[in-house]
Parts: C-alpha cells; structure tokens; sequence
C-alpha cells in the first residue's frame, strides 16, 4: 500500500491554473510526482501563460500539458476530459480552481454579472465535478491502490463560503453553494471511494484581489482582518492542495479546509465584545 502525499503516476487536472492558486497548485502536484493538465481559458493571454507553467513542469523534471476550456460550458468540459483521458490514460485527481470575481453594489449588479460569476465558480464546479466522477467510476481500479481512494475532488472555495461579502453577493453565493455542493457529492461518492474535499483560502496575493494588496494603505487595512500577520501566497495553499490530493490523508472526506491565517477567526473581536 502506497502512502504519504507522492503522487507518482496520479494524473490531476488542474483548472483555471495559467495564474495565480491553479498555477501553483499545478506546479506543487508536479513536483510531487503527479502528470498534470493545466486547464486555462481560451483567448488573452491565458494560452501563453499556461505553456509558461508547462514549461516550469518541465524544467523542474515534472510531466504537464496545457488544455484550454471555459469551465462553464458542458461541452467544452466533457472535451477537456476527454482530451486528459487521451494524453494521459485517465483522470485521478481534481482540482475545481477556476474562479471569478464580478463586484457591485446589488442595485448595480446586472443579471449578467451575477450569472456570469455563478455560472463558473458553482455550475463549472460542478461540471467538472460530475465529469471526474464519471471517469473515477469508468475506469479500472488500480490493484496496487487496494484500500485507498480511486478519485479525488478538491474544491477551491473562499473564506467566503462562510464570511459574508457586501457587494461580492454573487461570488459569497457561489461560495456558500459550493460548501453543500462539496458536502453533498462527499456523502454521495464515499462509498465509491471517491474522496470530495474543500480548501478555503483567506487572502492570497494573486491577480484577483490585487487592490487590496498592491498598495501600503490597502495591505495595511488588510493585514487588520488576518491575525497571522501576512498576507497568504499560492504556495501555502498548493501545499495544502498536495496534502488533500495524496493518499497521507485518505480518511478525510467532506471537509473544509480553511486557509487563510485566521481570517475566519473573527479578529474583530480581540478584546473587543
Ligand atoms: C477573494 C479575494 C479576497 C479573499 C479574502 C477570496 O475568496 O477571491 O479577493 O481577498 O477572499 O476576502
């Protein structure tokens, strides 16, 4: 029986993972042993950027290849596992990263806004979710892996599944949802031996949240929300993604693994209440 977090031979697909969480959680199962799919969005500079992390794969002796789908599109979901199953044999490891951000204040927010963020943070997550579980279910048991799991999902939600957001309603929503979601299917596909796990990152130093760190003022107002005192990096999340992915914690099913330096401790209420 294999055990610790090697992921030598697993093949994850990683979406969303040309920047930011995805990119390093790509990188981080690589170097852990696992072939990767690096998932990334068609047009701008997606492509590019994700040929930037297959190459990293590559330099550091890792295994990857690029694949370019809108997560929110049935289609183009069952193609991007269809062409992972191609390249690589099969599917073993998920990880449901892509995520957007579409803020306003709710008398502003356009119908488009909100069904464009729940449209890839919930309903992609689940597209995804239900073509892993397919594939986890089709393809053979590995003999070696007698005991352990024979798939694995791992959402990457928010302190926002739990924090609530003014003016972010959409992307607070699509959090909460995808706490139930994760539950849900956890309970659902535990006797398959499918393993279904969360981690929710606090805040992380990535593209999307730039302004509430690219400045001293704004780090400063941040920093008053983390009680660890720094802001997050990709890293500390992709090493928990690599821990979660690997067969060291096979009996954890369910379960939301906050990130995030305390940030879900309600700081406010040091000395204060
Ligand atoms: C959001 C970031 C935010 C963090 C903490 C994340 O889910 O994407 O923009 O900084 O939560 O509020």
């Amino acid at each position: 029986m294999r055990q610790g977090s090697d992921l030598q031979d697993r093949v994850a697909l990683v979406t969303g993972a040309s920047s930011g969480i995805g990119r390093a959680t790509a990188i981080a199962l690589a170097q852990a042993g696992a072939r990767v799919v690096v998932n990334h969005r068609a047009g701008g500079d997606s492509q590019a950027r994700a040929a930037a992390v297959v190459e990293a794969v590559q330099r550091l002796g890792g295994q990857a290849v690029a694949a370019a789908a809108d997560i929110s599109r049935e289609a183009e979901v069952e193609h991007l596992f269809e062409q992972a199953v191609r390249h690589y044999g099969r599917v073993d490891i998920l990880v449901n990263n892509a995520g957007i951000e579409h803020p306003a204040p709710v008398a502003d927010m356009t119908l488009a806004d909100w069904k464009r963020v729940i449209d890839v943070n919930l309903t992609g997550h689940f597209l995804c979710a239900r073509a892993a579980a397919r594939a986890y279910e089709s393809q053979p048991a590995d003999p070696a892996r007698k005991g352990l799991s024979r798939g694995n999902i791992l959402f990457i939600s928010s302190v926002h599944e739990l924090i609530p957001w003014a003016f972010q309603v959409n992307y607070a929503a699509s959090k909460g949802g995808l706490s139930m979601l994760m539950k849900s299917l956890a309970q659902e596909l535990a006797p398959a031996r499918i393993r279904v796990n969360s981690i929710a990152p606090g805040a992380i130093r990535t593209a999307i949240n730039r302004p509430a760190w690219d400045s001293p003022e704004s780090l400063a107002r941040l920093l008053k929300l983390i009680p660890y005192g720094r802001i997050g990096e990709p890293e500390d999340v992709a090493r928990a993604a690599v821990w979660l992915a690997g067969d060291a914690s096979d009996y954890v099913t369910g379960t939301t693994l906050f990130v995030d330096g305390g940030m879900t401790l309600y700081p406010e209420f040091r000395g204060a209440g």
